[in-house]
């Protein structure tokens, strides 16, 4: 979809639809106001009708509203104003694409952003429009056989503005949304694409054409025999029962000057977990495609960052392994020896993700950086500690989590702050080797976060646990969320605008 801006009276804009808002008890804002007022109260005695309250993401579709241009108008519900806020607006915004993506508009008017939302600005409430239009547009259709015709004919979205002067600020907006949501999108088609296909090689072809896309990113990858070298054993391991060769793909973005500390993303790529020998159940085993969403995430925020062309170093690194049982696979019981030379149990095989992951930090302090963030599918435990709205988010630096915290709350990614304290680590103390890879049933979330810990402690970490949020299995949105590109996008942009 194209976005852009109009001003002037909707009642003549040269469109096909016109989105405007109600508010519950039917009260009119300013530019559903300006209909009823062209069309002689003709929206009014609608209302007036019954089939639209105003209720939050209520719809109703009108056709030839007198004396208005346009063709359609679609009524949206607010709800109350008094109560209006942030997560309300995302969810109507959600709502009037499900209805127009139906319409047969190519042209749509958008007066949606006067709506008044908790004392969002503009350029809030034009990014989290986009990012919601665009998230209601996305199909995976990579894989059908028949290309089937795109189910929307929508290409352009105006934002009516009220004032001339807003122009700017929201030009700004829409051109920040474009780069986040094409972010969103590449993480998603990386984490939808299937394991048979989305294989470590896979990842790191990937990765190589987004620096030949961009000329502020360069991607070199680690092969397995780089790998021996540096004496990363618990990565290794993982992807030592899998005939597909496992990759370590680091990401750079230059926007600064060389000497400037780079911020490090780190994703867990194992692009399909079937816990190896410690084998998962059936059942639902085909969810572990999706293991790889850490890495899309990370994918997909450098992609944002170098559209946007922002001004700051970031490392983005893939751990890329698959997770097999074989004759080769590493057994319940082994002890490898990580990259920072302490040493791990292997108790379950399933527990991989923190095996790539802890040599992959190791590996990343040569960066020097500015701060380091992992982002994992990492436990199921956080799944139902936190349930599918919330990420995990673990750190060692109360100013990172809090910016993290920041972004979320302020775009809706949000996450929720867990404790890594030190009683915790006794859960995964080992009597054979220095650690062992699980803790037992309690707090499972927190104790991958403490087996984390013992390999960030030279920098300022956090760590996010995506298990619950980065997919849905189910559903009309059954796929990748994207999630948390746009809180990493967030993130990135508030740490630029403070240096
Ligand atoms: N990839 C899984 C975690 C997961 C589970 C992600 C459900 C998304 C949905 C991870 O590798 C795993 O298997 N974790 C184990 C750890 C356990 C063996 C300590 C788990 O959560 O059961
Ligand atoms: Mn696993
Ligand atoms: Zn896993």
């Amino acid at each position: 979809m194209e976005y852009g801006t109009k001003t002037g009276n909707p009642a003549r804009a040269k469109t096909q639809c016109i989105v405007v808002g109600i508010y519950d008890n039917q009260k009119l804002t300013d530019s559903a106001a300006l209909l009823d007022t062209a069309s002689e109260g003709h929206i009014r005695k609608i209302l007036k009708r019954g089939d639209m309250k105003g209720k939050a993401n209520q719809t109703l579709l009108l056709h030839d509203v007198p004396n208005v241009n346009s063709p359609r108008v679609l009524l949206v519900g607010l709800g109350n104003l008094d109560t209006a806020d942030g997560a309300r607006f995302v969810g109507i915004a959600r709502a009037v694409i499900t209805q127009l993506k139906q319409v047969p508009a190519k042209n749509i008017l958008c007066c949606l952003t006067e709506a008044e939302s908790g004392g969002k600005d503009l350029a809030w409430k034009t990014r989290r429009t986009i990012e919601q239009f665009e998230a209601g547009l996305y199909s995976y259709t990579e894989m059908k056989g028949k290309k089937s015709e795109s189910e929307s004919v929508n290409e352009q979205v105006d934002f009516q503005l009220g004032d001339k002067k807003d122009q700017r600020e929201v030009s700004a907006a829409i051109n920040q949304a474009k780069a986040l949501t094409l972010g969103i999108a590449a993480a998603k088609d990386v984490a939808n694409t299937p394991a048979n296909i989305c294989t470590p090689s896979y990842l790191a072809s990937a990765a190589r054409k987004m620096a030949r896309d961009y000329a502020s990113i360069t991607t070199t990858v680690l092969e397995e025999k780089d790998m021996e070298k540096l004496g990363m054993g618990a990565f290794l391991s993982v992807g030592q029962g899998s005939d597909q060769p496992s990759k370590l793909i680091v990401m750079r973005h230059k926007g600064a000057k060389p000497k400037d500390k780079p911020h490090v993303l780190v994703g867990k790529g194992i692009t399909f977990d079937t816990g190896g020998i410690s084998l998962k159940p059936g059942a639902t085993m085909y969810e572990m495609i999706y293991d790889m969403c850490g890495a899309a995430s990370v994918y997909g925020t450098m992609k944002a960052i170098a559209e946007q062309k922002l001004p700051m170093n970031v490392v983005g690194v893939l751990a890329a392994a698959e997770n097999m049982p074989s004759g080769n696979a590493s057994r319940p019981g082994d002890i490898v020896k990580t990259m920072s030379g302490q040493t791990v149990e292997i108790l379950n095989t399933d527990a991989e993700g923190r095996l790539v992951l802890c040599d992959t930090l190791t590996y990343i302090d040569k960066f020097n950086p500015a701060s380091v963030i992992d982002v994992a599918t990492l436990t199921g435990a956080c799944v139902i500690a936190l349930g599918s709205h919330a990420i995990g988010l673990f750190s060692n630096d109360d100013t990172i989590a809090n910016n993290l915290l920041e972004a979320g709350e302020d775009t809706l990614d949000r996450a929720w702050r867990m404790p890594i304290w030190e009683e915790y680590q006794t859960q995964i103390n080992s009597a054979f080797a220095d650690m062992q890879n699980i803790g037992g049933r309690e707090a499972g979330s927190i104790t991958a976060a403490c087996f984390l810990a013992r390999f960030t402690k030279k920098y300022r970490w956090a760590h996010l646990d995506i298990a619950g949020t980065a997919y849905k299995w189910a559903g009309v949105n059954k796929g990748a969320t994207g999630r948390p590109v746009t809180l990493l996008t967030q993130y990135l942009n508030n740490r630029a605008s403070e240096s």
